[in-house]
């Protein structure tokens, strides 16, 4: 019998180890949609590859990728846990949905400008078409809803659009999907640099999920606060750009509210404020910690989960391929 639940996608690339910003941004509140939606949560690894990697490293790191999301609460018995490269139908839909995108639309990704500009010497065709290929890992699934966050939004702005064209062309063949973005954690900044967002490139920064207790105490007692000299912790994200990440690091991990922040450490100053951050991180993530650690051990029990995702995946994402090539006008075999 078809699922009546209203079905909820996203995916994260093996690029590099997870970090705090993956995980307080969607990650952290996946699990708790997996009841109510039919969830799909995916590997990117196609995507990876726009940017060169070493395969070994990889290999491994999807592996970890996969412990960290069930350590992070993905029951695999209650949604569908996969990796892209398994299930062919992303690559086969990304194809006829490259000729629905316009270049001039490519062109205006703010990701591809930044990136081409960090890779100079490796400005791909797929790094270009990158936002093609996710709009087809997103549209394959008909899903109602893309819990991501605040970088990817014009990422599933374009996807709307393209399923827009396609719909407008051969009639109601996807359905639209809303993006998700979680109002606190939607965009985690670097604790060195906290104008840009936290992200792997920029490991000085950024807090590895996987990170040992120390080196997250360092990188808080390290981040970069004011150069006032209020010593005042207080949102205000405009003046106090780096204080406001750390509130909004610790109000996800702590579930408090600024004003309870503020409350706390009202006359404490920043020196006690950066390791209380930091502890409330180390704490979020030591039970995550050791359960990748114990699934790392367990291979066969992954690659059971990965291969049982692929087929449940592929079952859906290959009943709308059929679909949209009957539309644009293939024999079917
Ligand atoms: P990726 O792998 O760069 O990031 C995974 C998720 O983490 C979010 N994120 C952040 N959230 C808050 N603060 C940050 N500093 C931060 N850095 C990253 C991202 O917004 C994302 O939700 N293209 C996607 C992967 C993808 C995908 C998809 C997602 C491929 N196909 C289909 C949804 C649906 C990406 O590169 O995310």
């Amino acid at each position: 019998m078809e699922s009546t639940k209203k079905v909820m996608l996203s995916g994260i690339q093996p690029s590099g180890e997870l970090h705090v910003g993956n995980y307080l941004g969607p990650l952290r509140h996946w699990p708790t949609m997996i009841e109510e939606y039919d969830c799909y949560f995916f590997l990117a690894d196609l995507h990876t590859i726009t940017v060169r990697q070493e395969p070994a490293e990889l290999r491994q790191r999807v592996y970890k990728l996969l412990a960290n999301y069930i350590a992070c609460g993905l029951d695999p018995e209650k949604c569908t846990l996969f990796i892209q490269s398994h299930v062919p139908a992303h690559s086969q839909l990304a194809w006829v949905l490259d000729c629905y995108t316009m270049f001039g639309e490519l062109s205006r990704m703010t990701q591809f400008k930044d990136k081409s500009a960090r890779n100079a010497d490796n400005i791909n065709a797929g790094l270009f078409t990158y936002p093609v290929l996710m709009a087809a890992d997103i549209l394959i699934y008909q899903p109602d809803f893309v819990p991501v966050g605040e970088d990817q939004r014009q990422h599933v702005e374009i996807c709307r659009d393209i399923a827009n064209r396609f719909n407008g062309v051969y009639g109601e063949v996807f359905k639209v999907p809303e993006p998700v973005i979680q109002k606190v954690g939607a965009r985690i900044m670097s604790l060195s640099t906290p104008d840009k967002k936290m992200s792997k490139s920029q490991p000085e920064g950024c807090v590895f999920l996987m990170d040992k207790p120390e080196d997250i105490m360092r990188k808080f007692k390290r981040a970069i606060t004011d150069s006032d000299t209020e010593n005042c912790v207080r949102y205000a994200p405009e003046e106090k750009p780096g204080v406001a990440n750390l509130m909004q690091i610790y109000a996800s991990a702590t579930g408090k509210s600024y004003g309870e922040i503020e409350k706390e450490f009202a006359g404490k100053g920043y020196g006690a404020f950066k390791p209380a951050v930091g502890e409330a991180v180390v704490e979020m993530l030591r039970p995550i910690q050791a359960e990748t650690e114990r699934l790392l051990k367990d291979k066969a029990y992954l690659e059971s989960v990965y291969r049982a995702g692929a087929e449940k995946a592929s079952y859906v994402a290959n009943k709308t391929l059929r679909k949209v090539y009957k539309k644009v006008g293939f024999i079917q075999p």
